[in-house]
């Protein structure tokens, strides 16, 4: 038994002798190192293999991300007056359009403008906010292409919208705000656009013009789809 005592404590003593060896600013062993090293470069790592020296590379001068599409109007008084005059609204006045656009509506702008565009939304209201437009206010003319500006770079005390929505969703807001301001201008009520179900290119041009700029893209890769397959899938 005594034996077994002093075994255990010569055990002990070398055992603490060995481990006051280690570095504890160094990493310890590793048994399998693959495990904690990947075998691809890491996404911000720094690599001499690439020009920058940086794994993460810059988009290509002139290109553009998949989905996304630049919008030509700069934000400036005259960018504004250049979009009022010449955009239009690429998506039919459908009520499945003009519908989504109400709900969007109502999330980001009734707070200010009221839920029928009058201007008094709650903030306004409250004094939160001040100089909160009506959609019929003579001196401003809205128009579809102001209104999709607007969305896009805010004005004044207005904030941008862009980051919050979609193309196509500021598209579906323009066409409720325009709605409002027919409504509180007094017009008669707009009739929707009539859409053929089969034709998708004319429910949603955006969306199509994205399916097609991805199959062109796919093709320029050398992949072997065409439009239809990619459709399919
Ligand atoms: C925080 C309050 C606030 C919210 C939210 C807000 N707006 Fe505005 N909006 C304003 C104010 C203030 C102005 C007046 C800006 C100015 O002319 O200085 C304005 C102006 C406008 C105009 C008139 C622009 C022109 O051509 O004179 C339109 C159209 C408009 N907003 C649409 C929207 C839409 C659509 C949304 C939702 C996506 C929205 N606003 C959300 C405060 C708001």
């Amino acid at each position: 038994m005594k034996n077994l005592f002093y075994k255990a404590i010569v055990l002990f003593l070398v055992g603490g002798v060995v481990m006051s060896c280690a570095d504890s600013d160094k990493p310890n062993y590793q048994y399998m190192p693959d495990m904690y090293k990947p075998v691809g470069y890491e996404t911000y790592g720094e690599y001499d293999i690439f020009e920058n020296g940086q794994e993460a590379k810059l988009p290509v001068e002139g290109t553009i991300p998949r989905g996304w599409m630049p919008y030509d109007y700069e934000d400036s008084p005259e960018g504004l007056a250049n979009a009022k005059a010449n955009l239009n609204n690429p998506l039919p006045y459908t009520e499945d359009n003009l519908n989504e656009g109400k709900a969007l509506y109502t999330i980001y702008c009734a707070v200010c403008h009221g839920d029928n565009g009058d201007g008094k939304g709650i903030l306004t209201e409250r004094e939160k906010i001040l100089g909160v437009p009506s959609y019929d206010d003579v001196g401003r003319a809205i128009t579809e292409g102001s209104v999709y500006h607007v969305i896009y770079y805010g004005l004044n005390s207005m904030g941008s919208y862009a980051v919050q929505t979609s193309e196509e969703e500021r598209w579906k807001i323009t066409h409720y705000v325009m709605n409002l301001k027919n409504e509180l201008e007094g017009g008669e009520e707009i009739p929707f656009e009539e859409v053929k179900e089969a034709s998708v290119a004319e429910a949603n041009p955006v969306e199509v013009d994205r399916a097609q700029q991805n199959a062109q893209e796919a093709q320029g890769e050398g992949a072997a789809l065409t439009v239809e397959e990619e459709n399919n899938n």
